[in-house]
This record gives structure tokens, C-alpha cells and sequence, in this order.
């Protein structure tokens, strides 16, 4: 196990399994993880940040501007003291703009601006994971030092067997922990 508690960032994103994040948060809560969860707007159209709110304990940030609650912008007080960043799910979109340093909404922007290691859970349907373009991102994405877990063969949303199934929140959990623990 890691050393606990270690400060996690959960970026969900928009896609179906963004339900199995919910999961996913909660077991790392359960470790006594603190988990920060930022969403995508897409995001909140599959999950609503109250069920992240609730797992998490705090405040989900959806937003790049906020001057209530983060002063200096979400996207640099986020991103202090996290040792881990999560992304699951992973979109084809938020993994273009990952792999091409573009910073057009809170998740993207938070991270260009963390420092800590990066764990991407990719889902998408298969016809976008095949793509030379997706696969182009995500070659890039670990020459910059991204780990990926999955995506998994099986059934997806969209209703046929394919490579682009998320990975079960334990196995997201098992690789976030041994990242944790080789820092
Ligand atoms: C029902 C439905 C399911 C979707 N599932 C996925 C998915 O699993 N992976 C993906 O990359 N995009 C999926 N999309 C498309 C994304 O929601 C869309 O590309 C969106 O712009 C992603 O925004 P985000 O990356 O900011 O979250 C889905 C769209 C719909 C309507």
C-alpha cells in the first residue's frame, strides 16, 4: 500500500464511465486519500458533481474562474501539493489537447500547471481508440511521462465488444497505489 494519506487529483471525464469514477473516488477516500475532483462540463452531463461532492468530501471544480473560493484560480490551487493525477475517463479529447499542451478548460489547464506523475484511464469506443490520431496522442502522452492503465477489450456503451473499456476502478486503484508508493 502507499503511503497514505497522499493528496490525489481526480479529472473525470466525459464519457460513460464516468460513473465507474464515482467508484474509483470512493475507494481512494476509503484509503484515506484526500481526493480533489475537478470534472469537465461534458462530465457533469453523465455524473453530477454532487455525487463527487459527497464521495469526496469537498467541493468539485468544474470552473477556471473562480474567485470565491480559489483566489489565485483553481487551476493553480489545485494543483499545489498533489502527488497524483488521475484521469479517468480519459476522453479522446481531453488526451488530444493533453498531447498538444492546450489549456481551453479547468482539466487541461491544471494539467499543464501540476508537477506530479499522471495516470490515465482511456475509454472510448473502439472505432476512436483505432484512430492514428488517438493513437499518435497517446504515444506522445508517454514520451511526456504519462502512465496509462487499459483500455480493456469488452462491452461497451455503445452496445458491441471492442478495445476501449475503462478499467475497473480496482485496477485503476491498484496502479494509482503503486505509483504512490514509488515517488
Ligand atoms: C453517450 C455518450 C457517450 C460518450 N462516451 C465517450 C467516451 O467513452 N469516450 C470519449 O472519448 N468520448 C465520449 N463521448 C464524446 C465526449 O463526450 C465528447 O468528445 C466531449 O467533448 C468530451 O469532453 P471532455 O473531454 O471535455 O470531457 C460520448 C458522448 C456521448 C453523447
Amino acid at each position: 500500500m502507499s503511503r497514505s494519506p497522499a493528496t490525489v487529483l481526480l479529472a473525470v471525464g466525459g464519457g460513460i464511465a464516468a460513473y465507474k469514477a464515482a467508484i474509483l473516488c470512493s475507494r481512494l477516500v476509503q484509503l484515506e486519500h484526500d481526493v480533489r475532483v475537478v470534472m469537465t462540463k461534458s462530465a457533469e452531463q453523465f455524473v453530477g458533481a454532487a455525487t463527487f461532492a459527497a464521495l469526496s468530501g469537498q467541493r468539485v471544480a468544474t470552473d477556471t474562474i473562480d474567485h470565491n473560493s480559489y483566489p489565485a484560480g483553481p487551476h493553480i490551487e489545485l494543483a499545489r501539493g498533489v502527488d497524483l493525477m488521475i484521469v479517468a475517463p480519459a476522453t479522446a479529447n481531453l488526451i488530444g489537447k493533453f498531447a498538444n499542451g492546450i489549456a481551453d478548460d479547468l482539466t487541461s489547464t491544471l494539467y499543464l500547471q501540476r508537477v506530479c506523475p499522471v495516470l490515465m484511464a482511456p475509454a472510448m469506443s473502439a472505432s476512436m481508440w483505432d484512430k492514428s490520431s488517438v493513437q499518435r496522442n497517446i504515444e506522445q502522452l508517454r514520451a511526456d511521462g504519462c502512465e496509462f492503465v487499459g483500455p480493456e477489450e469488452g462491452w461497451l456503451s455503445c452496445r458491441v465488444r471492442g478495445a476501449g473499456r475503462m478499467s475497473e476502478p480496482d485496477s485503476i486503484l491498484e496502479r494509482a497505489e503503486l505509483m504512490l508508493s514509488s515517488d
